[in-house]
């Protein structure tokens, strides 16, 4: 890889072993809780990703003292006395949004720049502020930046329009420390809630029904610090077990909770792999040409997964037939098809749908990531394009993937 461009010559086919990084997004709210509790964190299997070094920066501007040990964290929060979050770059921008909660429970007041959309869509955050508002917090929106304050924080019945897996992150962080017991309506049911859910009683806190629509919080007067094991990434995973049907290969990976997984192996045997999994490894062979899909969809936990769209419509364009993906949970995540179109795939995407011919042979090319999943699901098309596929823009793709390079060498990929 040189400079932000990764050469690929393909075709290759995956095989060996690999333990999957920690989770980008089980990470970022579980950092962002730190913030609720005085102690010393030690937070184990954390990813050392872009995206959690901007949160890290972000929790020492708010006087936390941070020190990395291998893939262990250690987050000091004893010293923690700034409510005002600044912060360049967009990158931080996103996690600003999830400290939103967590410094309204710690410090009663907030100021956060306000967050910009990204190239998936706007990211509105209207689901997190009115779940925080029903809890007692008053928000004024100034020219640059999103200010929030409230004398206490009460419980409350919280309903979600939509199951926006930040929003109940967002309330969560807010009602822990709240006075009364907050019930949250409608909340998301992702794996990296019941994660932050799981840190947050190791904290103290007293929650219920994570993982289902009703969550039940009850305020405490106070959390402690924990240590905690952020489980591997869910994402990470099924990028590569993509990869692994894309280029006709064989791949085992280990750590992975399967039941994050959802109904990907399910899916995965639909494109014709043979998939075997338990408990926390899932192995993938494939053999043949993928099968196509006649129609998928994306949606909240535990439907497919929006995250992996990208990866599955490169996998479709070599598939034996006509499939068709609508994307049902980001208005603009179908970046990846003109890209895939330079590398001779037949697909075509209009507003929320992408229909996809089939049968491509995919050939190398120059092709440009243009955000985190897009990026990593063209380094797995490389592997079924004939010849060299240059893919720039590897900074979207280490926002969340830890070391790319080093994951595929493991699977037996030359780079
Ligand atoms: C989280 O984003 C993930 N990010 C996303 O992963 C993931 O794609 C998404 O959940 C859906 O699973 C992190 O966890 C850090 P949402 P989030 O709130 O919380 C709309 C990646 O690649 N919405 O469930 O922002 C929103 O615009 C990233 O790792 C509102 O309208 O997702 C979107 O259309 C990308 N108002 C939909 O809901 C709100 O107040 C889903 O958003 C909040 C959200």
């Amino acid at each position: 890889m040189d400079g932000n461009k990764l050469y690929i010559k393909g075709p290759q086919r995956m095989h060996g072993e690999l333990l999957v990084q920690g989770s980008k997004n089980a990470a970022l709210p579980i950092l962002a809780a730190t913030i609720l509790g005085k102690g010393i964190f030690i937070i184990h299997h954390c990813p050392r990703i872009s995206d959690v070094k901007h949160m890290l920066e972000l929790l020492e501007d708010a006087g936390c003292r941070i020190h990395w040990e291998g893939h262990m964290l250690i987050v000091d929060t004893r010293e923690l006395c700034n409510y005002r979050v600044s912060c360049s770059g967009a990158g931080k921008m996103r996690s600003t949004v999830t400290l939103l909660g967590s410094i309204l429970g710690r410090m009663h007041q907030v100021e956060i720049p306000y967050p910009g959309g990204c190239t998936i869509g706007k990211r509105p955050i209207d689901l997190h502020l009115r779940g925080l508002e029903q809890l007692g917090a008053v928000f004024e929106h100034q020219e640059h930046t999103l200010y929030g304050k409230v004398k206490m924080l009460h419980g409350a019945q919280v309903y979600l329009d939509f199951p926006s897996v930040g929003a109940t992150e967002n309330v969560l962080l807010a009602a822990v420390l709240a006075d009364g017991t907050t019930v949250l309506h409608g909340a998301a049911l992702e794996p990296e809630i019941v994660e932050l859910a799981s840190f947050l009683r190791k904290m103290g806190a007293d929650i219920k029904g994570d993982g289902t629509p009703v969550i039940t919080v009850k305020g405490v007067p106070k959390l402690h610090a924990a240590e905690y094991i952020i489980p591997s990434d869910r994402i990470v995973a099924g990028t590569y077990l993509f990869g692994a049907v894309m280029g006709c290969g064989e791949v085992r990976l280990l750590h992975v909770p399967v039941t994050h997984l959802g109904k990907l192996p399910e899916l995965l045997e639909q494109l014709g792999a043979v998939v075997e999994a338990e408990d926390d490894w899932i192995y993938v062979r494939m053999e043949r040409q993928c099968r196509p899909v006649p129609y998928m969809v994306t949606a909240p936990f535990p439907g497919f997964p929006t995250d992996l769209q990208s990866a599955l419509v490169a996998a479709l364009s070599t598939a034996s037939g006509m499939s068709f993906i609508e994307e049902k949970i980001f208005e603009a995540r179908f970046q990846i098809v003109e890209e895939l179109r330079k590398m001779g795939a037949s697909v075509v995407s209009e507003d929320s749908f992408a229909l996809i011919d089939g049968n491509a042979k995919l050939q190398g090319a120059h092709v440009e990531a243009k955000e985190l999943r897009g990026g990593a699901a063209l380094i797995m098309a490389a592997l079924a394009a004939e010849g060299e596929t240059c893919i720039s823009g590897m900074e979207y793709v280490c926002r969340g993937y830890e070391d790319i390079n080093s994951d595929l060498k493991k699977l037996g990929i030359m780079i």
